[in-house]
């Protein structure tokens, strides 16, 4: 009997823009244009201590690019060995094509035997902040399936371009990264054991940038808009939903999940989701507090993070689980 194909996580990356706002620096530069707030009210209320910001001119596959190079050269491969690229982004460089295109086109650059990356699929998936969640449950389904071999998978933002710096209740949350990693399809155990993918859309004005192009002109208000309270209390609740869902289809328990990795957007959420799993703090990766929420680049970020600094080791089960504009949420189950 054979086994059954599983997607094996080969490699992490990880890229922030170097321009680091702390939240002093953000108070400061927000006070020129009379908008006030405070390091104590950002910290208290999200957790949230310093992100970055990408410079004009700098677009969401430069960030991508950055970070699957990091990934690719962390699973020991080259661009040519990928056979599916999939990038979850709200932030994309154009309206088309896809974010998922530009970045195959800049990696087939990389060297002359690169250009073997020209002609695998390649797509965006648009989830918003359960986006990584969302591109990870398809890139799996396609591994298993036996359509690809070996997928990058990307989460990259520059969800600064979204911000409205007048509105002082969402302008201090958000900041801009990339995170990836590479699949590949294996009979070995271990790898994605589960992935659940879910959407509510009547909910889909709590949290939005209701803008359009239309005959060249952009339509609505292309920034921005969140009812925080609203998000918050749809996310605590689904986000542990979620997981017990995928700890059902593995047939796990709770106490089987080694790191909780989940959606950076605020430590209240976090602990919540992190108390009703009865997991420890310590069991849980946090980088809000120097990222701030990086969208769907903020589980990937996490995740490249705890691996580099030999947190996350090989064998554990990590629970990555994500919620955003949608509304969307889902969880993946992963023995590493
Ligand atoms: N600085 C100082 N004061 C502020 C700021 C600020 N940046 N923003 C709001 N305030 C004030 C408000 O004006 C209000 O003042 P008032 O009482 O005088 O009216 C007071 O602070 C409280 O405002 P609330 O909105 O009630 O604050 P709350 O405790 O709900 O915290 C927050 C706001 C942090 C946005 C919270 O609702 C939240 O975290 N929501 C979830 C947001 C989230 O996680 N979004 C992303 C998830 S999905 C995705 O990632 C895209």
């Amino acid at each position: 009997m054979t086994s059954p194909i599983r997607s094996r996580l080969l490699g992490t990356g990880s890229f922030l823009p170097p321009r680091r706002l702390s939240n002093a620096d953000l108070v400061a530069q927000l006070a020129r244009d009379g908008v006030e707030t405070s390091d104590d009210w950002i910290v208290e209320r999200t957790g949230i201590r310093a992100r970055h910001f990408a410079d004009d001119g700098v677009k969401t596959s430069d960030l991508a690019f950055q970070a699957s190079s990091k990934a690719l050269q962390a699973a020991g491969l080259q661009p040519q060995d990928i056979d599916l690229i999939i990038v979850a982004t709200s932030t994309p460089d154009m309206v088309f094509p896809s974010t998922a295109c530009i970045l195959q086109h800049k990696l087939s650059q990389t060297s002359p035997e690169a250009a073997g990356i020209l002609g695998v699929p390649a797509f965006d998936v648009q989830a918003v902040c359960a986006g990584f969640v969302y591109a990870l449950g398809v890139a799996d389904a396609m591994l298993r399936a036996g359509s690809a071999k070996r997928a990058l998978v990307v989460g990259a933002e520059v969800f600064s371009r979204l911000l409205d710096f007048s509105d002082r209740t969402t302008c201090v949350l958000f900041g801009d990264g990339a995170g990836a990693v590479v699949l590949e399809a294996s009979d070995q155990p271990g790898g994605i054991l589960a992935t659940e993918m879910r959407a509510d859309g009547r909910h889909v004005d709590i949290l939005c940038v209701p803008g359009h192009v239309q005959n060249g002109n952009i339509l609505g208000d292309p920034v921005l808009k969140m009812e925080g309270q609203a998000v918050f209390k749809l996310a605590v609740g689904v986000l542990e939903e979620a997981a017990l869902k995928v700890l059902d289809k593995a047939g796990l328990q709770k106490t089987d999940i080694d790191w909780l990795v989940p959606h950076q957007a605020n430590i209240r959420i976090i602990q919540s989701t992190a108390r009703k799993l009865g997991l420890p703090m310590d069991k849980v990766v946090l980088t809000v507090q120097d990222h701030g929420n990086t969208s769907a680049a903020s589980i990937p970020l996490a995740l490249d993070t705890a691996v580099r600094a030999g947190r996350i080791q090989r064998g554990q089960r990590l629970m990555l689980e994500g919620v955003g504009g949608g509304f969307t949420w889902g969880a993946a189950l992963i023995q590493y």
